[in-house]
């Protein structure tokens, strides 16, 4: 392969971390997990991190606590807005938990959610939006906050793809009332796998904690105010409350956040100058619509769609990129309209012309804090012909 979608970023540091949480024998969620947290909390100025064992399982127990939560609990079939264009796993909890969910079609040059689509899908019925900022790329989260504060909607920021991405300076991932990431290996920061939920609510964070872990109350307070301890140690040892999972990370999975973290300000950098090259080679070529950034893009992977205003076949793109040895993906999981998948779900969709475009026409390449020029000159090089 020339030029790969992602490359580890582990070096010494973490694989030497690593061999003293294996020589500790302590592997269950401990000391390093609670230490993340708390660092990642710090680096995005929230009040509460909570790690999980992926994005996915970020966004399944987010919506569960959003079930359990005091005041006004989302209810089953409650209307959800989600844009066309995610990953798998930003719906299916949605469809567990029986919400009904509203289609909105997304922008075809920044591929996020269309803000004046959005603005119409909402109705009395809305309780919830969901912004997928898509490969890096912040929504227009500042405007989104604005509409869901005016019409009470909670706002959820599945924000797996774009840690590090930022808004007028503040950091997607925290404009919702609960947002998720993911720390899988090809990441911004990689723990092997795993995720994490970020909310300055006190009430989710502590149904968050306990529904990763069984629904238990090990860890949680009485002072949480979820439940009322027994009054003897016998009966609390093992108290159940909430319908919840085993989803909990392991220390091994804390230990490599630490030092993740710790470079993720660098890995930034790199992304971003990357990108720089990425555009100058490709923000004028006609042939292709490359991602536009609303703020600060974390740049996750570089998107390209065949402008459908030519006769370029998208194919032919793929198999010269084959050919060369350039890996290339789907952008995100393409628009999830057209997996099969979708026969499961019950839903509106309002319209679907860009995410399709985006799912016909388009691909992404890596980016990974490495400079990558030349492998950059040699997709440029590559593409040049067609
Ligand atoms: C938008 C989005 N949500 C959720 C996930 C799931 O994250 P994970 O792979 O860590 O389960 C991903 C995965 O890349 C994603 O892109």
């Amino acid at each position: 392969m020339k030029y790969g979608l992602v490359a580890s970023t582990f070096k010494k540091e973490e694989k030497r971390a690593m061999m003293k949480v294996i020589e500790s024998d302590n592997f269950s969620m401990g000391r390093h997990v609670a230490e993340f947290e708390e660092q990642f909390a710090m680096y995005f100025g929230m009040k509460h991190a909570v790690m999980v064992s992926s994005g996915s399982s970020a966004n399944l127990v987010a919506i569960a606590s959003l079930f359990y939560r005091t005041g006004d609990p989302l209810k089953k079939g409650d209307e959800v807005i989600v844009p066309n264009i995610s990953w798998a796993t930003t719906y299916y909890p949605l469809l567990q938990y029986g919400l009904k969910l509203k289609f909105v079609d997304v922008e075809l040059d920044t591929l996020n959610m269309d803000v004046n689509e959005l603005r119409k899908a909402i109705s009395k019925k809305t309780r919830m939006v969901i912004t997928v900022s898509v490969l890096g790329n912040p929504c227009r989260l500042d405007e989104i906050k604005r509409l869901c504060d005016s019409n009470g909607i909670i706002l959820f920021e599945d924000n797996c793809e774009s840690m590090g991405a930022t808004v007028r300076n503040k950091f997607a991932g925290t404009f919702g009332l609960i947002n998720t990431f993911s720390t899988f290996f090809s990441h911004h920061i990689s723990t092997m796998e795993g995720g994490l939920i970020l909310t300055n609510d006190d009430n989710l964070n502590w149904l968050c904690r306990s529904i990763r872990n069984h629904g238990w109350t090990r860890g949680i307070p009485a002072s949480s105010g979820l439940y009322s301890p027994a009054d003897n140690d016998f009966d609390n040892a093992y108290r159940f409350i909430l319908p919840g999972y085993n989803v909990r990370p392991g220390e091994l999975n804390g230990v490599l956040g630490k030092i993740q973290l710790k470079r993720l300000t660098g890995f930034l950098k790199v992304r971003r100058k990357n990108a720089d090259i990425f555009q100058q080679l490709f923000a004028k070529d006609e042939r292709f619509i490359i991602q536009k950034e609303i703020g600060s893009s974390s740049w996750f992977a570089f998107t390209m769609i065949v402008n459908p205003d030519t006769k370029i076949k998208r194919d032919k793109v793929l198999l010269k990129l084959n050919k060369a040895g350039i890996e290339h993906r789907m952008i995100t999981g393409g628009c999830f309209l057209r997996h099969d998948v979708i026969k499961y779900f019950d839903s509106v969709v309002t319209k679907s012309v860009n995410a399709d475009l985006g799912h016909f026409k388009g691909f992404f390449v890596g980016n990974f804090p490495v400079d990558l020029r030349s492998k950059l000159e040699y997709l440029h090089k590559t593409l040049k012909s067609i």
